[in-house]
């Protein structure tokens, strides 16, 4: 597999605080990688310099080898990098559909609201934006709740609507902000099974953050470890779950890190 996203010696600093520092990563095309570390580790802050939110103090960012550190998050987002967010940032008062339509409306070069609320350019390129959006809906799982307000559904499904969202951009490389969070353990059992999927049928290429350590051993091809703003292990789930920095790390004493089931 070759590398489809990459970070060199990745670093930001707010005010005296190193909130990442030298961060290398390698992200390979069908990839499905996870990053984990406690509260404050820098994870979230990884997805902002990536997705171009934060300007990084040090070092570079590459997708398929162009350098993409310093473009705004618009033109990154085109290129072909989604996420969601670890606060759940649906429109309110549109539906679900609409809201994932809006992620449709990143592709092309006009206000993202002009998907819901100007007229299209033609009957049948709304036609076709309704239709792939309703695709994406039924691979979700949401097609029942389509017309809902999105942000009137359970906590659960707004996190798989924001999921939509990032697929209805197209992108090939979705990076996923605790997508897990707040869910009940069936929901998360649901939750693996659709990341598996994007992968499977959609061709993905998936970075997943997630506190659930036995979700995340479970699902992933590898794991980066950080712990307040520094890469302190990388590796497959086997290797992570009995690696003493990260016991400690994670679970501030050493222990074993609850059995994956493997
Ligand atoms: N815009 C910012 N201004 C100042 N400090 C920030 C900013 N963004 C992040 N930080 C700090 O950087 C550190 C890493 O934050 P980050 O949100 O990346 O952690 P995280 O690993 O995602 O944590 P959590 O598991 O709680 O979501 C924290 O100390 C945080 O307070
Ligand atoms: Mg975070």
């Amino acid at each position: 597999m070759s590398a489809i996203l990459k970070t060199q010696d990745l670093g930001i600093t707010f005010g005296g605080l190193v909130a990442l520092k030298d961060f290398n990563l390698d992200l390979r095309q069908g990839e499905i990688l996870g990053i984990v570390g406690p509260n404050g580790a820098g994870k979230t802050t990884v997805l902002n310099l990536i997705t171009g939110v934060y300007r990084p103090s040090a070092g570079h960012v590459f997708f398929k080898d162009r350098r993409i550190d310093g473009l705004p998050p618009h033109v990154i987002a085109r290129l072909g990098i989604s996420r969601t967010f670890q606060n759940i940032r649906l429109i309110p008062a549109l539906s679900v559909l609409e809201n994932v339509m809006l992620g449709r409306a990143l592709r092309v070069p006009e206000s993202p609201l002009a998907a819901v609320f100007l007229p299209p350019k033609t009957r049948a390129q709304r036609a076709r934006w309704i239709s792939f959006a309703e695709e994406i809906l039924d691979f979700m799982g949401l097609s029942d709740v389509a017309e809902v307000d999105a942000t009137a559904l359970p906590y659960g499904k707004q996190r798989a609507v924001e999921i939509a969202r990032a697929i209805a951009t197209g992108a090939e490389v979705l990076l996923l902000d605790e997508p897990g969070a707040g869910m009940s353990t069936q929901e998360k059992q649901e939750l693996s099974k659709t990341i598996l999927d994007l992968r499977a049928r959609m061709q993905k290429t998936i970075v997943l953050i997630e506190h659930d350590m036995k979700m995340v051993l479970n699902l992933v091809d590898r794991v980066v470890v950080l712990d307040f703003g520094c890469q302190i292990a990388e590796g497959p789930p086997e290797t992570i779950k009995v690696n003493p920095r990260v016991v400690e790390a994670y679970l501030g004493k050493v222990e074993a890190v609850p059995d994956a089931g493997n």
